[in-house]
């Protein structure tokens, strides 16, 4: 029997992702103990299984995914799959200060031991340019939401209206262009200075001028929002007439919208790969098209 797996956090996604294949959807029960220790339950034994989670506030997370993996395992699973669209961990890529842990290497081999298929969406990768790096000797694939945000944009109006879509930096540039591309637009990629977790500076091409247009900030992930917030101030500075926002992972709190909205943002929009109330765009069919040829 082949089997879809969410958790309560990942329940929309896990269920559009079902529907889209065809299989059975289960849901995890977890238990928090007061102590901080899981209990993870599932009633059920599969032949094979898509286990659907996104990694973001990923420590407690990943601890549950060990044991459902291990548990599935020991009921005799042959295959299982994880379906994470967004993958923690990945940014530490190399040891930055002296002592500091890979991140991104364990996590690879962490996560290449317990499932041999792992699909993802836009992983956060600088150094290392290959999933395929990361899962050494597994099935892995990531994925890019670039032109489903760029989708977006163009239901919006975009094209008519002139929009203008800005990646804060080369990082983002993969994103930014598969957005463009797809929605007829024309990108532009700043640069960005990080002197800390919140203190961000972007800056744009000389000569930049965003007279009057709207603007698309696009980036991979929106996480304290300070890329964000630069992005626009420069944005306005180089007289912008609106500003809006799409991201692949929201993992900021909805609180900080209303920061977003006091520094000029008129919408932020997000891909469902981590349930967020900004999520307008669907991850399902990208998903399970590639879950087909793995
Ligand atoms: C960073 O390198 C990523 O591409 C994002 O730009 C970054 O994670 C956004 O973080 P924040 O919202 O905290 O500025």
């Amino acid at each position: 029997m082949d089997i879809l797996i969410g958790f309560p956090d990942s329940e929309a996604l896990a269920g559009s992702l079902a529907g889209r294949i065809g299989l059975a959807a289960h849901q995890v029960v977890l238990h928090r103990f007061p102590d901080g220790e899981s209990l993870v339950r599932l009633d059920a034994a599969p032949e094979r299984a898509i286990i659907v989670r996104s990694l973001d506030q990923p420590n407690n997370k990943l601890v549950e995914l060990q044991f459902l993996a291990g548990a599935l395992r020991e009921r005799g699973a042959k295959e299982l799959t994880l379906v994470a669209p967004y993958l923690a961990y990945m940014r530490q890529d190399m040891e930055f200060n002296p002592g500091e842990v890979v991140s991104q290497r364990i996590m690879g081999s962490w996560l290449g031991g317990l499932f041999d298929r792992v699909v993802t969406v836009d992983p956060h990768l600088h150094r290392i340019h290959d999933l395929g790096d990361v899962f050494p000797g597994g099935r892995s694939a990531a994925l890019t939401a670039g032109p489903l945000l760029g989708q977006w944009a163009k239901a919006q109006g975009a094209v008519d209206q002139g929009w203008v879509i800005l990646g804060p930096d080369e990082e983002s540039e993969h994103l930014v262009r598969g957005a463009a591309m797809a929605a007829g637009l024309d990108s532009i990629v700043g640069l960005k200075v990080r002197r800390g977790d919140t203190d961000v500076t972007v800056g744009l091409p000389p000569g930049t001028d965003l007279t009057g247009r709207t603007v698309l900030f696009i980036d991979d992930i929106i996480s304290s929002g300070g890329t964000l917030l630069d992005a626009t101030k420069v944005a306005y500075a180089h007289g912008a007439a609106r500003v809006l926002a799409a991201t692949v992972h929201a993992v900021f709190p909805i609180e900080r919208l209303a920061a977003f909205k006091v520094a000029g943002i008129e919408t932020v929009v997000s891909a469902d790969g981590i349930a967020h109330p900004t999520n307008a765009v669907g991850l399902s069919d990208l998903i399970a098209d590639r879950l087909a040829t793995l």
